[in-house]
């Protein structure tokens, strides 16, 4: 397993999010538990239960925060299902919501192919029960599915080129591991700046895996329509995608109002810790 996972806008959610009220608290992306153990710590009077997909990281929350014995309930889970997965439990309505997305610093280390480096199976899933690998995408997704993932979910405008040198290689042998792919586009595409040039073709397969778009548009929806009247929803995102989804869907609801009007970032002191951070935005609606 890779290194600890720091959690991002700490102090901005705390006090955006959570009131000293407030009962239930979900975490629907509770991964090492870091936002969960710092609300818990600060609210005496919370209780939460946490969600992920991922079970190495329901183990590490599990850890982070057996201190908080009595006012925890874990659940492996997808966010997608927030309806039925809370209905599992007899949860139809809550305070309060985090969604805190994308992916942890752990799984980035954890040999799991989200890294350039990653010498083992190209798999990206967070959730190992489901079918789809980046395996699978890379290597049988044909041209124009492919050049359209790279398009759509890497925002990448040298996907044809990307596309076409996929399919060559993999003609050859099958493209195994994260470093294989990370060099094929290496080859494909020139380096301009310090961004590694398949940073964009890795998000956009990972988004593809994990259905990430779809999961943000379903799980809102359920957020909106089951937190209580004056109840907040928060949502940390990383990239563009992620937060069109957001913002469009929070000032189209008439159900909510929209307390952040620009999103809430993290100020230098906390980028310079943790560069991370550079790209999260903090959004925030109340029920009406
Ligand atoms: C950025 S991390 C959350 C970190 C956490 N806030 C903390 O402080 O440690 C995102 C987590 O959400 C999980 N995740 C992503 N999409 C999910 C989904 N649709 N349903 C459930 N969990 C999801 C990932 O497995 C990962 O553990």
């Amino acid at each position: 397993m890779g290194a600890a996972h720091v959690p991002v806008l700490l102090e901005e959610v705390a006090n955006s999010l959570v009131s000293g009220n407030d009962k239930l608290f979900i975490d629907a992306t509770v991964g090492g538990g870091g936002h969960s153990s710092y609300l818990l710590g600060k609210y005496p009077g919370l209780n939460m239960i946490g969600l992920d997909m991922d079970d190495d990281a329901l183990a590490i929350a599990r850890d982070r925060l057996k201190g908080f014995e009595g006012r925890v309930m874990l659940i492996r889970g997808n966010f997608k299902d927030l309806r039925e997965v809370l209905g599992s439990v007899d949860v139809l309505s809550f305070d309060t919501i985090l969604f805190d997305l994308g992916f942890s610093t752990f799984q980035m280390g954890g040999g799991r192919g989200f890294s350039f480096n990653d010498d083992t199976f190209l798999d990206m899933r967070m959730d190992d029960r489901q079918p789809l690998t980046a395996y699978d995408v890379v290597n049988s997704y044909g041209y124009e599915a492919l050049k359209k993932v790279i398009t759509e979910y890497g925002e990448d405008y040298r996907a044809a080129r990307i596309a076409r040198a996929i399919m060559e290689e993999r003609r050859k042998r099958p493209i195994s591991t994260a470093k294989e792919l990370s060099t094929i586009v290496l080859k494909a595409i020139k380096k301009t700046g310090r961004v590694h040039p398949a940073t964009k073709t890795f998000q956009a397969i990972r988004i593809e895996v994990n259905g990430e778009l779809d999961n943000i548009r379903s799980g809102l929806a359920d957020a909106i329509d089951m937190v209580h009247s004056t109840g907040r929803i928060g949502v940390i995102s990383f990239h563009s995608l992620e937060d069109r989804i957001v913002k469009e869907m929070f000032r189209m609801s008439s159900l909510l109002n929209v307390i952040t009007k620009k999103p809430i970032r993290p100020g230098r002191p906390e980028i310079l810790a943790n560069p991370r951070a550079r790209s999260a935005k903090l959004r925030v609606a109340e029920k009406k």
